[in-house]
């Protein structure tokens, strides 16, 4: 729970040792090794994504600044995550801005087929809070025909927060079938299905640190 006035001083975390980043280079490699055959080309390297989401949350930084100093609870940007796959994205984003944010997540599931949805949406898992007066921020890995994003839009606004905007890593803009306003757009890409940082194809590849195109002999 929170500190007391004889808290310590905050002070950035330690930085890693020589050995710790060894091991965890090995366990990456590891993990890299058994996916090897299934990826094709890597679209956005590991840096790309870390540079994109710096430049991002310097952007959302500034916009923010005013709005939300970060003086009490209620002020603070809420960070709303669209489970699963902005999990990484929301988290690295979070840890990369110059202000104090709340994160909550939804989970929603859009019928349609396996690799595109229809545009109606179920809640699997709704916010825990009321968002109204709320500067929110909705964070998503990906907008493809951007049918859920305008769903949940709308959903969201009908809650009146104080402020809703999108803040999106990757964007389709040939496969938009609806135009949403999405206010931060970290990469524009083809047409083409992604995994990676988050995405997945049959829940896998969730777990690679770059995003990159599926080898077809993986879903045909
Ligand atoms: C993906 C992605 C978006 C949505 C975008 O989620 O995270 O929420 O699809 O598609 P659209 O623009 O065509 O509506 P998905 O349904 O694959 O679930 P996941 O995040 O759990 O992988």
């Amino acid at each position: 729970m929170g500190g007391c006035c004889c808290a310590p001083p905050i002070r950035a975390g330690r930085q890693p040792t020589d050995r710790h980043a060894a091991v965890w280079q090995r366990r990456l490699e590891t993990r890299l090794e058994a996916y090897s055959n299934d990826i094709a080309d890597v679209l956005i390297t590991e840096q790309q994504i870390r540079d994109k989401t710096a430049e991002l949350a310097k952007q959302v930084g500034a916009d923010y600044r005013e709005r939300c100093p970060g003086d009490g609870r209620d002020s603070d940007l809420l960070l709303v995550g669209v489970l699963k796959g902005a999990v990484m994205f929301m988290t690295d984003l979070a840890r990369a801005l110059p202000l104090p944010v709340q994160l909550e997540f939804m989970a929603v599931s859009s019928y349609g087929s396996a690799t595109s949805s229809s545009g109606v949406v179920r809640i699997l898992k709704d916010l825990d809070r009321d968002i109204a007066g709320r500067h929110v921020l909705i964070v998503e890995d990906i907008i493809d025909s951007g049918l859920t994003l305008s769903w949940l839009l709308r959903n969201l606004q009908s809650r009146q927060p104080a402020s809703l905007e999108v803040c999106a890593l990757l964007r389709k803009p040939d496969a938009v079938k609806v135009d949403v306003p999405v206010r931060y757009v970290g990469f524009d890409i083809p047409n083409e299905f992604v995994v990676g940082y988050g995405l997945d194809y049959a829940e896998r590849y969730r777990d690679l640190p770059y995003i990159g195109t599926l080898n077809p002999a993986v879903y045909v």
